[in-house]
């Protein structure tokens, strides 16, 4: 495991790449810290004991393995496929994120790191990161935009509980996009002693790799459960995406499989004007090197990140990692977009037929799977990810569904108090 070695073991980079996406655009001072971890991580990938200690965490920390549900009441509605829910939102912590937390934060431990970082715009990947380091006895410091700590405050709150430390981004737009800018500026000058935990399956090699292949558990479980209830594989999965996480940890394992669709839903914001949205896929869709790594981002002509909007803070952000970026290019993927509308009426539409609350980015997934279900038989399979649930998006949901009643409350509360 000496870094001459693995230099010779991998004399050119083309396993940094999906296509000509992905790659390590970082300055020279990042370098090394990377080597390690990817040393580290193709390391313990292959250690039984490693292998063992994550799977126990998964199981009896996190819940694994979520639920795959029939949902009767969706399929109704959607007039046309049969439609399956795989439940990350019971994840403990409420999302997906938690099974790439859980991953990296055991492989800092093992890389002898005693503080972690994190970028989080929903705030679900840093409540995941507060939580698995108040866990595991590791320092831990969460980097958010203003904005996001705004609108996600009860994940801000339940993050300090857990013992971390947040830091208010003030620069650009507030949102996630800069809290990675501020978590960057922040490892260079600690790389002894801190993990980045990145919370996407974006950034420089090797995260888009490593988040994947930890998110990939995702797929897995959605096979085998429904090799065991339906006997067969599924005909269309379909995922939000913001970096891309959920999306590629649902799909990998299915991808050499052409006859599965494969559904990647954006958020199209207030509409498709500049800075309404946070779709890369869009009519005019552009390529660059942003935080790290060459993939599809929202640019302005002269390669400058332009301004974003979603309803949900987690699918707010103008790039996306560089799998995927090929996976569009090569056409596997089907990319499309619903509105904040869509999304708010997705959001409504689960809890009246099913009981479940989804987060926000995932209502999107719920407001498309619907839109397109009736090209589908009744012989067919859909299964959506529901990445997420929605008690972090109350007061989103509660300022759009019943303002007024909600308003009621909070001042009466408030002379209460
Ligand atoms: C519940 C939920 N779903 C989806 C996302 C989007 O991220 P990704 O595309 O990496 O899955 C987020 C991001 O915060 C999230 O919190």
């Amino acid at each position: 495991m000496k870094r001459n070695k693995m230099k010779k073991q991998s004399p050119n980079s083309s396993h940094r790449y999906f296509g000509e996406y992905g790659g390590r655009f970082v300055p020279e001072m990042l370098i090394p810290a990377l080597e390690e971890m990817e040393r580290a991580y193709f390391f313990y990938k292959e250690n039984r004991a490693f292998q063992q200690e994550l799977d126990n965490l998964r199981r009896n920390y996190s819940g694994r393995p979520t639920p795959l549900y029939f949902a009767e009441n969706l399929t109704e509605l959607g007039r046309g496929c049969k439609i399956y829910l795989k439940l990350e939102s019971l994840n403990h912590t409420g999302a997906h994120k938690i099974n790439n937390v859980l991953g990296q934060a055991l492989l800092a431990k093992k890389m002898g790191k005693t503080c972690v970082i994190a970028e989080t715009g929903a705030g679900q990947h840093g409540l995941a990161t507060a939580a698995v380091c108040a866990k595991l006895g590791l320092k831990c410091r969460i980097f958010m935009g203003e904005k996001d700590m705004k609108r996600q405050y009860p994940n801000v709150f339940f993050m300090r509980l857990s013992g971390a430390e947040i830091v208010p981004v003030k620069d650009g737009a507030k949102t996630l996009k800069d809290a990675v800018n501020a978590a960057l500026k922040y490892w260079i000058e600690h790389l002894k002693d801190t993990h980045y935990l990145l919370g996407s399956a974006l950034g420089p090699f090797p995260y888009p790799v490593m988040v994947r292949d930890f998110q990939s558990v995702i797929g897995s479980e959605v096979m085998e459960q429904l090799r065991k209830c339906e006997k067969r594989l599924p005909d269309v999965l379909v995922a939000c995406v913001g970096g891309g996480s959920n999306s590629i940890g649902f799909f990998y394992p299915f991808l050499h499989n052409k006859d599965i669709e494969l559904y990647a839903v954006e958020a199209g914001g207030r509409g498709p004007e500049k800075g309404e949205n946070a779709i890369r896929f869009g009519k005019n869709p552009r390529t660059g090197i942003v935080q790290g790594y060459r993939s599809y981002f929202i640019l302005d002509e002269n390669g400058q990140v332009l301004p974003t909007h979603s309803v949900s803070a987690g699918l707010d952000y103008a790039g996306i990692g560089p799998e995927l970026a090929y996976l569009y290019d090569t056409g596997r993927v089907c990319f499309d977009s619903v509105s904040d509308q869509e999304a708010l009426s997705g959001f409504q539409i689960l809890c009246r037929e099913e009981g479940i609350l989804p987060a926000l980015e995932s209502a999107h997934a719920v407001a498309y799977a619907l839109k397109i279900a009736g090209n589908f038989s009744r012989k067919e399979i859909m299964v959506i990810n529901i990445s997420g649930r929605g008690e972090k998006d109350l007061f989103i949901a509660a300022r759009e569904l019943d303002a007024e009643n909600w308003l009621k409350f909070l001042n009466e509360e408030t002379e209460n108090g």
